[in-house]
């Protein structure tokens, strides 16, 4: 990554999307998205990309719904995907057909010298929690955007409202120990789950007219692949993976039973389906 892209107080996370984590995604790419549908379609359609308009899909990951966002788009409009995590762009290009209006840029938003006023809609899945200066990342953001040009995101709500993703990690806390405890400031996947928190950065850096919907959702952990898929994706993504990084062997091998057995006690035929609750935000620019 260029390093003049990247802005000091966010190298901790590109030093995180681009190593073992970034890697992970990648390779699990298909059964995330899959896993993620749900909240996608509900996001994209809240988002309303219409023909030719203008989209930037922030912290694009492996580019799924910068792929989904193009073809709303379509012929007449553009789509760039921006973010911090070279293993995960490498994967969206990869998948990008030839003659598609979308283009991808490894860096951190924060500080990329966006067009001005070009775009019509800022969008974004999960890839806008992990600003260290979020007010500054959001104000750079802005200036993309064209006068009463919106903002569509989904992040999560709080980790009791998120099974999928803390059910396997309390299991793995029965024999390794916790995670340190993040301040509601720290970047990371609940940094949003405050709504006056997220409010107070959109309007300091200037969006208007800012809505928080909270939905809920039921995500296949397994995604219909049966119990072994769901705790293969458990010990990979998420925080459980994080807990069981660097422990004993036996410890891991402990914590994958616990995890495993609280799988199991959530298991419908080849699903495990488990709750999740997000915010759908919307904001504009300058109303
Ligand atoms: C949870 S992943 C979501 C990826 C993708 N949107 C998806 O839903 O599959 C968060 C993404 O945000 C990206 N990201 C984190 N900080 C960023 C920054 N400052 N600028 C650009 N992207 C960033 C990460 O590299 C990662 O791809």
């Amino acid at each position: 990554m260029d390093n003049t892209l990247l802005q000091d107080p966010n190298a901790e996370q590109a030093a995180y999307w681009n190593g073992r984590v970034g890697q992970r995604w990648t390779n699990r790419q298909d059964f995330m998205d899959a896993v993620l549908a749900p909240i996608s379609s509900a996001v994209l359609d809240r988002a309303a990309a219409a023909p030719g308009e203008h989209v930037i899909d922030i912290g694009c990951g492996c580019g799924a719904t910068s792929l989904e966002l193009a073809q709303r788009v379509g012929p007449s409009g553009r789509v760039l995907g921006v973010d911090i995590s070279q293993p995960m762009l490498a994967r969206a290009r990869q998948r990008t057909p030839q003659g598609a209006q979308l283009a991808f840029e490894i860096t951190d938003a924060t500080i990329y010298p966006f067009a001005a006023g070009e775009t019509d809609l800022l969008f974004s899945r999960f890839g806008v929690m992990f600003f260290a200066q979020p007010v500054q990342s959001f104000a750079n953001l802005r200036t993309a955007l064209r006068p009463g040009g919106r903002l569509v995101f989904v992040c999560w709500r709080e980790p009791r409202l998120n099974p999928w993703l803390v059910l396997p990690v309390q299991a793995a806390y029965q024999h390794v120990p916790k995670l340190p405890e993040m301040s509601p400031e720290d970047p990371g996947p609940f940094s949003f789950a405050t709504p006056d928190r997220v409010r107070r950065i959109l309007d300091a850096a200037g969006f208007g007219a800012v809505t928080m919907e909270p939905r809920d959702f039921t995500l296949d952990l397994a995604n219909g692949q049966g119990l072994d898929a769901a705790l293969e994706n458990a010990l990979e993504i998420g925080p459980a993976s994080r807990a069981l990084d660097g422990q004993p062997a036996e410890l891991q091998l402990a914590a994958q039973h616990a995890i495993r057995a609280a799988l199991a006690a959530q298991q419908v035929g080849q699903s495990v389906p488990l709750g999740a609750a997000v915010w759908m935000v919307s904001a504009s620019n300058g109303v």
